[in-house]
């Protein structure tokens, strides 16, 4: 079962920003098309790019983020498939791999499979575009028992709320960081009808070690921004957007 199968039905209530969407439909108008995204999600970004007129393909690992992503209606082409080896048979002028899909990649060969991947789908000049979170330097230190538990949000559903907690472990040997996510689903008379945990698991890279992998598998690297609206890349950035060129 892929890890985000049993995270699907609440994906949308979870995850519900669209700051980052102004930034991909830009430079999808000021690329060739047409545009792939890799590990897509339930199309939080495949899908406006498709309704804004672009011919989009979403490649997904887990079924059930694809079926989610189906029912939005939109023409976008979904794949089911490992975005580390997945063969489509076309290319495109712009691929995108946001909102930490490319953390996902959970060691440095899973990551150079990857890019090699995307390069193998990118038109001569293609553009890809990487954005991550950074982390601050407190969620990167590696206390015995891991971090306390942190309440994450509280999100309105159709029928009362969603309250979302973590604990993670950050391994500084490996750049893995370990995350167990409770899940509490309240009716709205405010009584607990379904509670459950996750385990994820992510790595962490930063810029030079995402330049070295670009560089390694035959990338130029066009620009990086530390935000959407195109801030540079300071200690203080809570994104890291590359851009770059095969
Ligand atoms: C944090 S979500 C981001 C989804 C989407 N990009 C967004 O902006 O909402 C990461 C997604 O990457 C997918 N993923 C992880 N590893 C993958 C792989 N090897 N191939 C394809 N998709 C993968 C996960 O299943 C998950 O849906």
């Amino acid at each position: 079962m892929a890890e985000y199968d049993p995270l699907s039905e609440l994906y949308d209530f979870e995850y519900t920003h669209d700051y980052d969407l102004p930034f991909w439909l830009s430079l999808a108008g000021r690329e060739a098309g047409p545009v792939i995204e890799w590990g897509a999600g339930t199309g939080r970004i495949a899908a406006p790019l498709a309704a804004a007129g672009h011919d989009v393909t979403a490649v997904e690992l887990s079924r059930d983020m694809v079926e989610r992503g189906r029912e939005k209606g939109q023409p976008v082409e979904w794949i089911v498939g490992d975005m580390r080896s997945v063969g489509l048979g076309r290319r495109y002028g712009l691929a995108v791999c946001a909102f930490n899909s490319f953390l996902c990649l959970n060691s440095v060969d899973d990551a150079l499979a990857f890019l090699r991947n995307v390069a193998e789908h990118l038109m001569p000049g293609g553009l890809l575009g990487i954005e991550v979170s950074v982390f601050s330097p407190e969620e990167l230190v590696d206390p015995p028992y891991g971090s306390g538990l942190r309440h994450d949000f509280t999100r309105e559903m159709p029928d009362g709320w969603l309250d979302r907690f973590s604990v993670s472990r950050y391994d500084a040997a490996t750049h893995l960081m370990e995350m167990r996510l409770f899940y509490e689903r309240y009716d709205g008379s405010g009584t607990i009808v379904n509670r459950r945990a996750h385990d994820l698991m992510i790595r962490i890279t930063n810029r030079d070690e995402l330049g070295l992998m670009l560089r390694l598998t035959g990338f130029e690297v066009d620009a990086v921004y530390g935000g959407f609206e195109g801030e540079p890349f300071t200690s203080m950035s809570d994104h890291l957007i590359v851009l770059t060129r095969k």
